[in-house]
């Protein structure tokens, strides 16, 4: 198909009224609807986004029928512990290549809702808790695929952090949370890669359907973040189609679409729908289709081996060493026993629609064997189901332990535990998982636990093991990449993306949580994750950005390229990064920001760079990050923007959340001015707090306290108490006091007036 040739406006012009709603609305389960008369083909999508799940014969999206073989990345939860945006970038490249060879013009995903608490049955599918960390790792992903010419489809958009009545709960949220926590990640994607489609969630928002919610998809979508692909429903997701079309969705999904093909019909008949919104959906989707055509790949081979060797690279990169005494890597010349079913066969994918067919998957067990190693293996306990343990295999179990050097168990959660469409109902592994870890560690003091989940677990055994590797759900690479890891062959570099908090109790959203069919409050606002427990300065397992590494380093020479910013300007911050051990190791350094003005309710820090880098032992690198008046700001609604007051603010260096080695301080200045409300109810502490109209207030409060009615300060009411007392005064009550006229009241909040609106 000749790009030149492809007119989409005159295209849509050449089409009934019939065959353009048709094509908003899927054939079937994978395919967009062709107009034959016209040469329009139909294209295809698949799940991902971790790997394909193309379904050549019957299609379903909750991962029950078979898909074609193919390859397995670390899922998000994985790669999202990695920090490493090139290495998601590269796995990008290998997926769109794969959909080239396999004429898939759309994967589904990166799926980047933040991970709000550890229960969300899809936890494993999403990167963070944090949205500049996912927005990151979701644009190179994005980037990575779509330079291939394959389309992406960020989802679930937006506020789809549970599983619970997911179909139909209505996320309640300020806008200010939708704003820091809950979009930035799309919004990150949007702004710097441009995903071709964005899939709208299922639940309601506020009470509204996303699927119908103009403000969401249009307004914030395309307004503020200029996204120039389509909208396409979550499978099932499309409420009123007619309020769909005017809202900004595109396309439902899947098909057959015919009711409500006939229904947007129906509506520009009677016209209550405007055909141009017809036309315009129509375009937009066209517009995706014929780049797809346009720049489609002949001859790509889909190499599986080739990228799995790419998805063992991409898991190495993705394992967090949570714990270490020192007994990791391994000794290979020692007496080493794995216990656990998942070291024979490894959990590492996650239930549901992105579930891939693997072409192959290697455990540690045979990965191990593989390379000679002197290693035993026990089952000890089932990696499939939660049951009670069998006493046989525990005997067997602790007999081996006794006997070993070195015991690696092999734990975390199954399938069933942790899967799309439900939400798990408690934070903690199988009770034979534990009480197995708890009876090795008992018998032999080098055991190390290797972990494989998609979201935090409690671990009540942590200070009784010499080692934990986390190594999540890292696709089919897993079994090579862990032994990779323990022996040292490469050394863990990833950090966590999420804290680990000490009980599930402990969580921000534990109180309202899957509490209400019909409703779910975020009542914890801005304060999700680290966010949250830094606030409250509350003990953790192991905080957000945590993770050791089998050498050390030394972050020093903070430098900034200035120490003041404006609403237009940037400052680059470079660290430098020294290996301080003795073997070549990569660190993730981040940088993050607190606002030092005392500004009404703000987390302690935020996020707001990193940068991965390897070190050889006894070199120096320097790093560097880029931040802007938005690293500094927070939603402010009454503004409808972001607002940063000037002032100073601290830039934190560190590499982990509760590990801040370095610290600079900014000073701010901003054009932006807060709207104060000038009537009568605003209070002196208001005033005195706007640099603007303290001068006037300081005028008015030396004249009141002659008036007073307190008469001179005392003993019971001191000058400091009095001036606390004032500062939550309205003027309409200073006033009633008796310290001021009425006549003097308007004279006061015109000059006020006059001076905060310019
Ligand atoms: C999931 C989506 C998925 C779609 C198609 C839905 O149930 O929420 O993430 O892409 O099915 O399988």
């Amino acid at each position: 198909m000749d790009k030149m040739a492809t007119d989409i406006k005159k295209l849509v012009s050449e089409m009934t009224l019939e065959e353009k709603a048709g094509l908003l609305g899927g054939a079937d389960f994978w395919h967009t609807k062709a107009v034959e008369r016209l040469g329009i083909p139909k294209f295809m999508m698949s799940d991902g986004p971790h790997g394909l799940r193309k379904q050549d014969e019957e299609g379903d999206h909750l991962g029950i029928n078979d898909s074609i073989k193919a390859v397995c990345f670390p899922a998000a939860c994985a790669t999202a512990s990695s920090f490493d945006t090139d290495m998601i970038g590269k796995m990008g490249e290998a997926i769109g290549d794969e959909c080239q060879a396999e004429n898939l013009s759309i994967v589904l995903g990166p799926a980047v809702n933040i991970k709000r608490s550890p229960l969300c049955g899809r936890n494993f599918e999403y990167f963070s808790e944090d949205p500049y960390l996912a927005g990151k790792m979701a644009a190179a992903y994005i980037n990575g695929v779509q330079s291939r010419h394959v389309g992406t489809s960020i989802k679930h958009f937006a506020l789809n952090n549970q599983e619970y009545f997911r179909m139909s709960n209505s996320s309640e949220v300020s806008e200010r949370a939708m704003r820091e926590i809950y979009f930035p990640a799309f919004e990150i994607a949007v702004k710097e890669s441009q995903p071709k489609t964005v899939m709208c969630s299922y639940n309601k928002i506020n009470g509204t359907y996303s699927a119908d919610n103009e403000w969401l998809l249009t307004k914030v979508l395309r307004d503020d973040w200029g996204f120039e692909g389509f909208v396409m429903t979550d499978w099932g997701a499309v409420n009123d189609r007619v309020q769909g079309v005017r809202a900004g969705l595109e396309l439902e999904m899947p098909g057959d679409s015919s009711v409500n093909d006939a229904k947007i019909v129906a509506a520009v008949k009677d016209g209550s729908l405007d055909e141009k919104l017809v036309d315009r959906a129509c375009e937009r989707i066209l517009k995706v289709v014929y780049d797809y055509l346009d720049n489609k790949k002949e001859g790509v081979v889909f190499d599986r081996d080739a990228d799995h060797e790419k998805a063992v690279a991409a898991a190495v990169e993705c394992g967090v060493l949570l714990e270490n005494n020192g007994i990791l890597p391994l000794d290979p010349s020692k007496k080493i026993v794995y216990i656990g079913e998942y070291a024979e066969s490894p959990r590492y994918q996650g239930g549901g629609s992105s579930h891939i067919n693997s072409s192959k998957v290697t455990s540690a067990l045979e990965s191990a064997r593989a390379k000679g190693r002197n290693v035993e293996y026990v089952m000890g306990f089932p990696g499939q189901k939660d049951e009670p343990l069998d006493k046989a295999e525990l005997e067997k179990a602790v007999a081996a332990a006794k006997d070993a050097d070195v015991v690696v168990i092999f734990a975390g959660l199954p399938d069933v535990i942790e899967s799309e469409g439900y939400d798990r109902a408690n934070m903690n592994m199988p009770a034979a998982q534990n009480e197995l870890i708890e009876a090795v560690a008992a018998v032999n003091e080098n055991t190390v636990v290797v972990l494989h989940n998609g979201s935090p677990v409690e671990t009540p055994w942590a200070e009784d093991v010499a080692a934990i590797l986390e190594m999540y759900l890292s696709g089919q690479g897993v079994g090579e990449a862990t032994d990779q890891l323990l022996y040292g062959e490469k050394n863990p570099s990833g950090h966590l993306a999420e804290t680990f908090p000490l009980r599930v109790q402990d969580n921000p959203s534990y109180l309202n949580f899957n509490t209400d069919p019909e409703k779910c409050r975020y009542a914890e606002d801005v304060y999700v994750g680290y966010r949250y427990y830094d606030k409250k300065m509350m003990p953790v397992r192991w905080a957000f950005g945590h993770g050791l590494s089998y050498t050390t380093f030394e972050l020093s020479d903070m430098k900034l390229s200035s120490d003041k910013m404006t609403d237009s300007s940037t400052i680059k911050v470079s660290v430098d990064v020294k290996n301080t051990g003795d073997v070549v190791g990569k660190e993730v350094v981040q940088l993050y920001i607190g606002d030092l003005n005392g500004t009404f309710d703000r987390p302690v820090k935020e996020l707001k760079g990193f940068a991965k880098v390897e070190v050889a032992p006894g070199e120096t690198k320097t790093v560097e990050m880029v931040i802007d008046a938005r690293s500094l700001s927070y939603f402010e609604e009454s503004m409808g923007d972001w607002f940063a007051p000037s002032g100073k603010y601290e830039l934190l260096v560190g590499n982990s959340s509760d590990n801040i080695t370095l610290r600079e301080e900014i000073s701010f200045e901003t054009n932006k001015v807060k709207p104060m409300r000038c009537d009568s109810s605003i209070t002196i502490g208001e005033l005195l707090a706007n640099p603007a109209t303290k001068p006037i207030v300081d005028e008015l409060l030396k004249k009141a306290a002659e008036n007073s009615p307190f008469g001179e300060s005392n003993e019971a009411v001191g000058d400091e108490m009095m001036q606390a007392m004032m500062r939550f005064m309205p003027l309409k009550s200073v006033m009633s006091f008796g310290m001021m006229t009425e006549k003097d009241m308007e004279q006061l909040l015109s000059a006020i007036s006059a001076k905060v609106q310019g």
